[in-house]
């Protein structure tokens, strides 16, 4: 089970050419903002999105945006080359925490962006770190069947790769499906990229897109969408508008229950151990080691989340293994 530090419970994108949603951006509470160059902005707009992005990196950090990203164009394109330089060649680089990178089909695809960090940035290099240095990170959008085939290959092609998102879009293009609402179809790649994301030790897997934001349905859709995502290994999920960030971050926080159940085990467990007991009941169900394993994952991402764990262990602190 995954232990990482990282919370990107939802991934905001803003287009870069709208500088109306860029200043809205700024009072947003999430996790991880994304200034997008890629597919929001038109091929005449990239100029002005670029210079957009760079003067809001030059702005005083949000406090309440935990992390910042910027989506450049593919490498294929030939527009990552500008995109990157306007990023990376600014004092406002000093606050971007992420690079994604979008239709990444086979590892040369981060090589050329591994390069051009490793050039103009050499101190944001993760093998370099020092008290003050916050490395870069690159998050890969995985977009087609090749990617899927390739994902191996792709999660070891870079130091600075923190996780991998799933683009329904763009995989049904490539495929020639059509999105239904069961999800189905996208079933297989979805549980590729999360055990993939795992079995690499990359902290982050963000899934697709809830196309629908308006509205009642379109909340309940989106929490559908969300716990279906987290029960395939997913910890995060795009998002396209601000309306859709609560349930989101909410859907991708443990649930209260489910907090006061774990501390109510690791409570329980540590009596249990200094019993000498390695297997307990609690409730009538068989306690050992994953689910403690578990249970302490899960206290850990209660804490990161900012969920009051200590008012909880107070409540329960009587607990005893039966
Ligand atoms: N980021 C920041 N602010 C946003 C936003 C976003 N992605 N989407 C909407 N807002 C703001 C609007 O500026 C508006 O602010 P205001 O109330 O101060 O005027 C408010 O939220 C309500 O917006 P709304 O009128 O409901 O949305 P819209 O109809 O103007 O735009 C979308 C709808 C889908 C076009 C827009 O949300 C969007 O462009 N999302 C991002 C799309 C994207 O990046 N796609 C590529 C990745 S998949
Ligand atoms: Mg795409």
């Amino acid at each position: 089970m995954s232990t990482s530090t990282i919370l990107r419970r939802a991934l905001l994108y803003v287009p870069g050419s709208s500088s109306k949603f860029l200043q809205k951006a700024q009072y947003t509470v999430v996790d991880t903002l994304c200034c997008d160059l890629e597919d929001s902005v038109t091929p005449a707009q990239k100029k002005h999105a670029r210079s957009n992005i760079r003067n809001f990196l030059e702005q005083d950090r949000p406090p309440n945006i935990s992390e910042l990203s910027v989506r450049i164009n593919a490498v294929p394109t030939g527009l990552a080359h500008e995109d990157l330089k306007s990023i990376l060649q600014t004092p406002g680089s000093n606050n971007l925490d992420a690079i994604v990178v979008p239709k990444v089909n086979r590892a040369s695809d981060l090589h050329y962006i591994n390069d051009v960090i490793r050039l103009r940035l050499p101190e944001r290099h993760p093998g370099t770190p020092s008290p003050t240095s916050n490395p870069l990170k690159i998050i890969a959008l995985i977009e087609s069947a090749e990617a899927i085939m390739n994902l191996n290959e792709i999660c070891r092609a870079s130091p600075y790769l923190s996780g991998l998102i799933f683009a329904a879009e763009d995989f049904a293009l490539d495929l020639s499906l059509t999105r239904t609402p069961s999800l189905t179809e996208f079933l297989y790649a979805r549980s590729a990229i999360a055990t993939a994301a795992r079995a690499h030790n990359l902290p982050s897997t963000i899934d697709l897109v809830c196309t629908k934001y308006k509205g009642e349905e379109g909340q309940r859709t989106l929490e559908e969408e969300c716990l279906q995502g987290k029960g395939l290994g997913f910890n995060g999920k795009q998002v396209i508008h601000p309306y859709q960030i609560p349930v989101t971050q909410k859907a991708f926080s443990p649930g209260q229950a489910e907090v006061e159940w774990a501390v109510r085990l690791v409570i329980g467990d540590e009596k249990a151990a200094r019993a000498g007991r390695g297997a307990w009941t609690l409730e009538g169900k068989m306690i050992d080691v994953p689910v403690i394993g578990k249970a302490r994952a899960t206290v850990r991402k209660a804490e990161l989340c900012g969920m009051d764990v200590d008012a909880i262990r107070e409540k329960w602190k009587g607990q005893e293994p039966e």
